[in-house]
Order: structure tokens, then sequence, then C-alpha cells
């Protein structure tokens, strides 16, 4: 079934994935263990990671009826852009490992459906790459490194590829553990195992697309150095550079760097919020980092009310993980994100059947927000308020 999602009957497969759960579990058939381990798994006991679909999922919508539902859209905008959906492709590292050339796939699936897309700093494809390939600018997500002067000249590629927005991520200094991570020999450097092997062996769709892609490293940072031509090279490399010194300081020194706009990814805390909200960013995101960083810190369902509270509109705030429904996005608009960012989500339609799987997982999850809207009584994003959801078991707002 997955091959034909790649060729001639791809459609058909597709009608059949009505939901993005049938495109997790395709996902999962398709893709060795290892990569599969690295996308889904969260940090430590994987509390976080729960809690952000449990969270969601303990809220509910308002039912209102008899509102002439035609006619309703799902555009809004997005940092003063109009999107076509309160949705961004979130930067998921090593996406190009996940499906060959990924980074170009996802992009031109998030163009299509008329939403940003996000490049992660880590990812296979580089900004150049993507770039030349894609017909509109992206959002491109940086790591600060110890290397200064490395993450200065990739501000400078990232500005010369015209991207749309900086996504500065500012929750993973340090890394949170990954207990599969470690166990699959998914560590820096990559340890080569004889089970990986075999697993790779017995999933040839993959392995196929794999090998047609452009690139098999971190395509940002090979090009930047060009005698770490391997990847277990690189890899201890981008272990050791993660800088733990990282600071509002920084934030300034790369506010005056980047022309355009900044948003500030990985804010949790109240108290941050009000720091970023002074900062000059456009936006911050409230995030978890998936689950992925610090073991049991709230969902961030749970964290976005009393963030827009504190911003109290000076700064956008957008709100990702654990979003997998259209109804998700109505919960989050409802406390107060502008747009939320998916992650895994398109991920995994990605790894299934490339640009189409991703726009896949995209259509689905516009359709059901188009019909979240209608019955709520809603006409466009713009109209999702807190009088929309009921909070808690007792309904109490
Ligand atoms: C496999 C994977 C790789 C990720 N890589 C990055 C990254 O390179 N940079 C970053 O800022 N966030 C990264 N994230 C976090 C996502 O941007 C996003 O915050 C998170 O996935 C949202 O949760 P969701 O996957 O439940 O939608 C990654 C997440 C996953 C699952």
């Amino acid at each position: 079934m997955l091959s034909k999602a790649q060729g001639k009957g791809g459609d058909d497969a597709m009608k059949t994935m009505t939901c993005i759960e049938d495109l997790r579990q395709a996902y999962h058939r398709k893709v060795p263990r290892a990569f599969v381990d690295y996308c889904e798994s969260g940090s430590y006991a994987e509390q976080t990671l729960r809690a952000n679909r449990a969270d969601l999922e303990r809220i509910a919508l308002r039912q209102r009826v008899l509102n002439d539902v035609s006619g309703r859209s799902t555009k809004t905008t997005i940092l003063g852009e109009e999107a076509r959906l309160p949705l961004i492709l979130a930067p998921v590292g090593l996406t190009g490992m996940q499906h060959g050339d990924g980074e170009i796939h996802a992009c031109r699936a998030a163009q299509a459906a008329g939403i940003p897309y996000t490049l992660s700093t880590m990812s296979i494809c580089s900004i150049e790459d993507v770039a030349a390939s894609v017909a509109k600018p992206f959002w491109f997500q940086l790591y600060v490194m110890k290397d200064r002067g490395y993450i200065r000249a990739l501000i400078e590629r990232a500005a010369a590829a015209k991207c749309s927005a900086l996504v500065l991520t500012v929750d993973l200094q340090v890394i949170g553990q990954r207990h599969r991570d470690i166990k699959n020999g998914m560590s820096v450097p990559p340890e080569i195992r004889i089970s990986n092997l075999i697993d790779i062996a017995t999933k040839p769709a993959w392995a196929l697309g794999i090998l047609r892609g452009k690139r098999k490293t971190f395509g940002n940072i090979a090009g930047h150095y060009p005698s770490m031509s391997n990847v277990t090279v690189l890899s201890k490399w981008i272990a050791e550079q993660f800088d733990p010194t990282l600071s509002w300081k920084d934030v300034e020194w790369i506010k005056s760097l980047w022309p355009g706009k900044l948003i500030l990814k990985g804010i949790l805390d109240v108290e941050d919020a009000r720091i970023a909200a002074k900062t000059g960013a456009a936006a911050i995101v409230v995030s978890n980092h998936g689950g992925r960083q610090l073991d049991g810190v709230s969902a961030t369902i749970d964290a976005l009310p009393e963030v827009v509270e504190a911003v109290d509109g000076r700064i956008e705030v957008l709100v990702d993980g654990g979003i997998r429904r259209g109804s998700d996005v109505v919960k989050a608009l409802a406390l107060g994100a502008c747009a939320v960012m998916v992650g895994r989500a398109p991920l995994w339609g990605l790894a299934v059947a490339g640009e189409r799987g991703a726009a896949h997982v995209l259509e689905l999850l516009r359709a059901e927000l188009h019909l979240a809207l209608q019955l709520t009584g809603c006409r466009s994003p713009a109209e999702v308020t807190r009088a929309h959801v009921c909070r808690g078991p007792n309904n109490s707002p």
C-alpha cells in the first residue's frame, strides 16, 4: 500500500487515509524504527509529551447551531501576512532523513496550502537548496551555537535567501535526554547497530527515497565546515556547540543582525513572555519543544492563556504541541493564540508520500478546522474567542 502511495495508485491510498492517525500508522510501517523513535519520543518519562495531547483533549468546544454556516473561511493573518489557515509548519530537524529531500517537499506542501514553512537549522537540505526549489519565501529557525561567527554567517545566509522570518529557538541550549534515541544508537555521534541495519533492510521504499535525495548530512553546517565531511564528525561538533550561556543579551545581538521579523520559540512562562514582549520580537511561540526538553513542565495549552494575558496584545502569540486535529486549532485560538505550529503531524504524511502526503495532512487539518468553525458558530479564525470553549469537566471557563 505504501509504495502505491508514491506511485500512480497514490491518490487511492490517500483517499483511505481519512485522519492523521492513519498517516501516523502508515509512517510507523514505512520508516526505520530509529527515525520513528526520534520523531515520536519525548524526553525522560514523557509526561509533558503526553500532557500536550491529554490537556488538549480535556478541553470541550461549545457547539452552536442554526447559524447559517455557509460562506465560512479559514483565512487569517500571521505576522501581518495573509495565510489560508492559522497554521505554520514547525521546524523539524533531520526531516530529510524521514523522506529524501524532505524539507523541499514539506515546504512545497505548506506553500501550496498557503501557510508558512519553517526550515530547521538541523535540516538535511540547506537554506540554499530549499530557496532554489520553492516558489516563495519561508521561515528559518535558528539554534545559537558557541561559534558566533557561524551564527552570523547563518543569519546572513537566511537573509540572502529572503527568508521572511527568523525563528530563534530559546529552549534548547542544553539537550533533554530521549531514552529511545540512546538505546537506538541515535546518539552523537550515531552508532551503527546491526539491529538498525536489519530494520533498514526491511524498509526498501524509505531507503530508496533517501538514496535519491540530494543530501545525507546536515546541509546548513556541512557547507560551512568543508573539513567535516562525514555525519559522525559533524554530529559530534553539533553536540559540543549548543551554548549553555545563551541569554537575553544574545536576543539583542541577533535582533541587531536580522533585518526582518524575529520570533522567539520556546516560551512557556509568563515572566519570560513579559521580557520577550520588550525585545522588539514580532511573536513568541508558546512551546515545550513537543515534550522533548524539560519533562514535567506544563502542557502548552495550559500555559497559553496566562502568557496571552501577560503580553496583553504587545506581541503575537503562537503555540505548538500536540496539535493533531482541526478542532485542536480552534481550542488554541479560543485560548488566545493567533495561529498554531505543527511538528509531527505533517512529518508523518511527508514520510509516507512526500509532498502529497504532507499536503494530505494539511488538507485534513483544513477540512476539520473548517467544520469546527462552522459548528462553533464562527465565520473565521478571527471570530474564535474564549466563549467558544468550556474548560475542564465542570465546563468552567
Ligand atoms: C523530530 C523532531 C525534530 C524537531 N526539531 C526541531 C528543531 O530542529 N528546531 C526546533 O526549534 N524545534 C524542533 N522540534 C520541535 C518542533 O518545532 C515543535 O515545537 C514540536 O514538534 C511541536 O509539537 P508536535 O510535534 O506535537 O506538533 C522538533 C520536533 C520533533 C518532533
